[in-house]
């Protein structure tokens, strides 16, 4: 506790001191810069539950797609083609036996499937573009429904006037898990396999080295790497599809290992970190991401919001991502084709608008999927209780909202996402992956503890988030039977402490990443991510188009200049502050924000990200 003297100093002060007046003034501080926000915000809850028909029938706006002239000649929106048959209601399928999704660094020389799983993408790229089969409508659906280029609907299909955006809530991972889930389903069907599945991208596993390289299946088979020479029934691999044309970054290719904590701008600094030092910050980032997110808000997002205040012309989405989306974020981001002028966007993988386009994505996504499983059977031992169980959200709005998807039978379904919880009642499953899922489970973050000295300390009073690492105080206080609305915790005790910014304001077309750190003033670009007062990270992943004016040159943005998301931002503070030794409730600590944008991307001349208000929430 020697490191801690500011806080004895300054504001913060230990429980006993307190006074009744400092107790009552200590209050006031706590709810002066919050207070109205969270007034307004209780005034704007629908007093009726409101879920969202996420639904690509009717007005669809048209979103730009022309980052390169190939693209411009060729489409011009990802709008999808109108159902040609009333659509109908999913139905749980009948499970006989439940398809086991396997890992893709295990199916490499697995000549059968890889030939199967390249057909079914040639079959499916050769469908005409009216098919929402197609690979090009498949891709569309993810480009339609991450660009907002439908109008969020009511459940009595009455438009809320809002765009409609399924990353940024609690609609990330069921929307995503049933795209993937008729993707899997068409790419079956087209090759008369019925338990066809798609192999996920195991890029939490530190066991095997190859688990988080690109997988082989997505790169040229070589006649050097460990190709397999046999000549039975199923013949040489052949996976052209899986890889041709693809757009990945060069510098990404397998030995490398996706780093979880990839930071673009110290991409030549962290060059020569050894396959062990990338080992270990991916644990770490593991298990701050997953194994740290006890309840469901901080895990899955939060609720999809219906009902804000916005002006439409400069704000497309207000919501609030989990853990869960920003760890995936990252590997967007390390697969696309980072500062390359002829595609500025990082595409594919690096931009949501064309995320979809590479097949790399929807294995990356069985991962994100899998994860989802693995999170929920996690104990809690976080949370004062320690017995909490994580679950999903059990809201009516929630378990009500409505999504429309293509079958194999190019059928409009609409799928409620209470239908979409359970893996197995959808007949599917994930081969165990027990031994690399518990490296991170059972992750223990480097003991160092920061030190720093109060001269040092700059707690910064405006609400930014500036180019360097910036500094705020948090006014702490214990919970109450009051926190308990709203969450799913039994008593105050299972209630998991967090620490909010509240309406970040986001450019949609910038990639952000942030660290956070608890008292950790000195904290800079360089500061060990694995350190005891980590919190964990912050990714937004852009989801525009950069217009390229002079290709190789200049990227001059021409679209959307204005439009920004507001983003409520998480991190999970109970594990760390346990770690720092900080037992009471009252101890006030600082929040260290560590930028990390993309150097070259766009907005890099921003000079920071404002936000509303800074403040700790239980959930
Ligand atoms: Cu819709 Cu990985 O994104």
């Amino acid at each position: 506790m020697g490191e801690r003297p500011m806080q004895k100093e300054s504001w913060g002060r230990s429980s006993a001191s307190l006074g009744v007046t400092a107790a009552v003034r200590k209050l006031l501080w706590a709810s002066f810069m919050c207070s109205i926000v969270l007034v307004l915000q209780n005034l704007a809850q629908p007093a009726t539950a409101d879920p969202v028909l996420a639904s690509s029938v009717g007005f669809c706006k048209p979103v730009r797609l022309e980052a390169t002239q190939e693209e411009k000649d060729r489409s011009v929106q990802c709008c999808l083609p109108a159902p040609r048959r009333t659509p109908k209601r999913f139905q749980l399928p009948r499970v006989h036996h439940l398809r086991v999704r396997r890992p893709a660094h295990e199916l490499a020389n697995d000549v059968e499937y890889v030939n199967k799983y390249n057909l079914a993408y040639e079959r499916m790229n050769a469908l005409p573009a009216d098919d929402p089969r197609s690979f090009l409508r498949q891709w569309h659906t993810h480009c339609s429904f991450c660009k907002e280029a439908y109008l969020q609907r009511r459940l009595n299909n009455s438009a809320t006037g809002y765009p409609l955006q399924l990353h940024y809530s609690w609609t990330f991972l069921p929307w995503h898990r049933m795209l993937i889930y008729f993707h899997e389903k068409i790419l079956g069907s087209l090759i008369d396999d019925p338990d066809f599945t798609l192999p996920f991208w195991n890029w939490d596993n530190q066991l095997d080295a190859t688990a988080g390289q690109i997988p082989q299946i997505f790169l040229p088979y070589q006649q050097s790497t460990r190709w397999p020479r046999q000549h039975g029934r199923h013949g040489k691999i052949r996976n052209t599809f899986l890889y041709e044309g693809k757009r990945r970054n060069p510098n990404h290719m397998p030995p490398k290992v996706l780093p979880l904590t990839f930071d673009a701008s110290l991409e030549k600094e962290r060059a020569n970190w050894t396959h062990d030092q990338i080992r270990h910050a991916n644990l770490g980032q593991v298990y701050e991401m997953v194994y740290n997110k006890v309840s469901a808000r901080e895990y899955m997002g939060g609720p999809y919001d219906t009902s804000s205040n916005f002006t439409e012309a400069v704000n497309v989405t207000v919501g609030e991502s989990g853990g869960s989306e920003s760890l995936h974020n990252t590997a967007h981001e390390w697969v696309g084709m980072l500062n390359n002028t002829a595609y500025p966007d990082n595409e594919d993988m690096g931009v949501f608008t064309y995320a979809g386009r590479d097949p790399i994505f929807y294995s990356h996504h069985a991962n994100v999927d899998r994860l989802w499983n693995v999170w929920k059977a996690l104990p809690d031992k976080i949370t004062p209780d320690g017995h909490r169980v994580r679950r999903d959200y059990d809201d009516y709005d929630f378990l009500e909202t409505e999504f429309t998807f293509y079958d194999e039978n190019a059928d409009m379904v609409i799928v409620k996402v209470k239908d979409t919880l359970d893996s197995r009642k959808l007949g599917y499953t994930y081969q165990p992956m027990v031994d690399a899922d518990s490296l991170w489970i059972n992750h223990k973050p480097n003991g160092t503890k920061p030190s720093y000295k109060r001269s040092d300390v700059r707690v910064s009073t405006s609400n930014a988030i500036a180019r360097r690492p910036t500094s705020f105080k948090l006014t702490r206080r214990a919970p109450t039977a009051a926190d308990l609305r709203g969450t799913q915790a039994l008593n105050v005790n299972q209630l998991s402490e967090g620490v909010v910014l509240e309406h970040v304001r986001v450019p949609e077309l910038m990639y952000v990443r942030f660290d956070v750190f608890l008292d950790s003033p000195a904290a800079t670009a360089e500061t060990d991510e694995d350190e005891s007062a980590y919190v964990g990270t912050f990714t937004h992943l852009p989801s525009g188009v950069t217009t390229v004016t002079d290709l190789g040159q200049k990227m001059v943005h021409v679209e959307d200049d204005d439009m920004y998301r507001t983003l409520n931002i998480r991190f999970s503070t109970s594990l760390a502050l346990k770690r720092l030794g900080v037992t009471d409730w009252n101890t006030d600590i600082t929040v260290t924000v560590v930028p990390r944008f993309r150097p070259h991307g766009y907005g890099w001349n921003i000079k920071a990200l404002t936000f509303d208000c800074l403040r700790q929430e239980f959930t």
